[in-house]
């Protein structure tokens, strides 16, 4: 927690949480569409950022939205059918994005059909697209993440390389029974973000929880601590049994 833009906020629960989520969601949609006529967000996969995804295509949030002007992108992606449980845009399509009146031109998935090294190369020149010069991806309104019991976020798992600086990566990892195959962003990309959220609940993460924020700076065995934005807003959403070990 060195750097002055982070911040560490405690919520009673998983809903508590998520609502505060969708609030801070609505507010940087605002203010990225009026400083520069769009809102580019990266969504997270996993099952922490549900409720949020089902609460922005309810009102009030999804009133407060303007979609026209939203671009999503994914963080990362497991290398399973599009209409596959596992897959990230799947869960993104049916809690939130099927729901509300976004251009399908704005929906930006990661081919997860594709080999992964080929789904990382496209991926690549997606980013391009968006790019904010002199960078070769754009600097993202909002980044949503999450982190697994073992400090990984997105797909960069511990162990992987921590210098890595292509926007994105193929990627193999084992993690509970979820697919192997991924996509992913990597930090340089994360980094250079406007704001980036991490959402964290459950009582099987309050240990790595608590030393990724207080710990060692350990990148390589904590890859939640490679995401450090050089020029942006860095928020830890934490409920209450992710928090018990501080
Ligand atoms: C993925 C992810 C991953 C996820 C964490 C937390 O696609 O697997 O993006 O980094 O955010 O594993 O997952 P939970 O929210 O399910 O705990």
């Amino acid at each position: 927690m060195a750097n002055l833009r982070s911040q560490l906020r405690l919520f009673d629960n998983l809903n508590s949480l998520s609502l505060a989520a969708a609030e801070l969601f609505v507010q940087s949609a605002a203010r990225a569409t009026v400083e520069h006529g769009r809102f580019l967000v990266a969504l997270s996969g996993g099952t922490t950022p549900t409720e949020l995804y089902e609460l922005l295509a309810q009102l009030p949030y999804r009133a407060k939205i303007d979609w026209e002007h939203l671009h999503a992108f994914w963080g990362d992606e497991r290398c399973v059918p599009i209409d596959d449980l596992e897959n990230n845009y799947r869960q993104a399509r049916d809690t939130l994005l099927s729901r509300v009146r976004l251009p399908s031109q704005n929906i930006h998935r990661i081919e997860s059909g594709l080999e992964p090294d080929q789904a990382a190369e496209d991926y690549a020149r997606v980013l391009k697209r968006f790019s904010t010069p002199p960078l070769d991806w754009p600097r993202f309104d909002l980044v949503l993440l999450g982190m697994g019991e073992d400090g990984h976020t997105a797909s960069l798992f511990p162990g992987s390389e921590v210098n890595v600086s292509s926007p994105t990566l193929a990627v193999t990892a084992y993690y509970q029974n979820r697919p192997a195959s991924r996509v992913t962003l990597t930090p340089v990309v994360f980094n250079s973000a406007r704001r980036i959220i991490f959402l964290v609940s459950g009582e099987s993460k309050s240990q790595t929880l608590a030393n990724v924020l207080y710990g060692g700076h350990q990148p390589e065995q904590l890859p939640a601590q490679r995401i450090q934005p050089t020029d942006g807003e860095l928020i830890w959403m934490v409920d209450q049994t992710a928090a018990s070990k501080f």
